[in-house]
């Protein structure tokens, strides 16, 4: 798997399927079966570390974990995410890019927030880092907003999520990741960008998916409305895998009743 692979997939409409990993069992298991490309997320922080949010993770932490997906799945596409504050300015940023890439093995590194953080990621790309970005619900402003909500329900908001996905690809991105939106935002971001738009939470209609790990397990106590247990029915770890990433690519999940709107 590669950039041009994943462009190649979004101009032929066939969706992507991507999946939280943190370790190289779940990575080796995952290859296996299928999986488009790996995100070694910040939610490690919830459901590998037991912390409350994401806030706590560091860049240390990622690019071990990168390290250890690489380690399993030595072939794989990986993103790195970018945790809190580890992009404050641009000399951060490329900091956390160096680690990330150099140490943990990532291919590219994801960055949330909107149009706020166009000028750092054409930075970035300038500098050769691949980036995606990472609009809509924005699990690293958990504390500032006080809470997890759906994000785009009205108008204004709504097309400001369309402008944010569109500064980042502007600005040199080469996905972006759109999380917990009406169904409706994802299909219109993932029309006006030509970079892959990977969904969570956001509608059947983007170019690809992507899940937390443990809620496709079924191990989160309280998992998001849009999660699915794909383990359930399944006689292995590794057959979930497949049945999520078929899943995928039939464009069976997420169905409508486990969306918000
Ligand atoms: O950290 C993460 O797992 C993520 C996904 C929710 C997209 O950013």
């Amino acid at each position: 798997m590669s950039i041009p692979a994943l462009l190649q997939k979004k101009r032929q409409a066939e969706p992507i399927s991507m999946l939280t990993v943190y370790e190289a069992g779940f990575a080796r298991l995952a290859y296996r079966a299928g999986v488009d490309a790996f995100l070694v997320g910040d939610s490690l922080g919830m459901v590998v570390q037991g912390a409350r949010d994401t806030l706590s993770v560091r860049v240390d932490d990622i690019a071990y974990h990168c390290r250890c997906v690489r380690q399993g799945a030595p072939e794989a596409f990986i993103i790195a995410d970018v945790p809190f504050l580890a992009d404050a300015d641009r000399s951060t940023a490329l900091q956390t890019a160096a680690s990330l890439m150099q140490h943990g093995q990532a291919d590219m590194i994801k960055i949330e927030g909107g149009s706020e953080k166009a000028n750092l990621i054409a930075s970035l790309a300038a500098a050769g880092v691949p980036v995606c970005g990472h609009v809509g619900l924005l699990p690293q402003r958990v504390r500032y907003e006080g809470g997890y909500r759906v994000q785009g329900r009205e108008q204004n908001a709504f097309e400001q999520v369309v402008a944010n996905a569109l500064a980042l690809e502007q600005a040199g991105a080469k996905m972006v990741v759109i999380e917990c939106v009406p169904a409706a935002l994802g299909r219109a971001v993932s029309q006006a960008l030509s970079v892959p738009v990977i969904g969570i939470g956001a509608g059947s209609e983007v170019d690809g998916q992507v899940l937390v790990m443990h809620d496709l397990l079924g191990m989160t106590d309280n998992p998001p409305r849009f999660a699915r247990d794909f383990l359930v029915g399944q006689s292995s770890i590794e057959n979930a895998f497949r049945a999520y990433v078929s899943a995928v690519k039939e464009r069976t999940f997420p169905a409508d009743q486990e969306m918000f709107s």
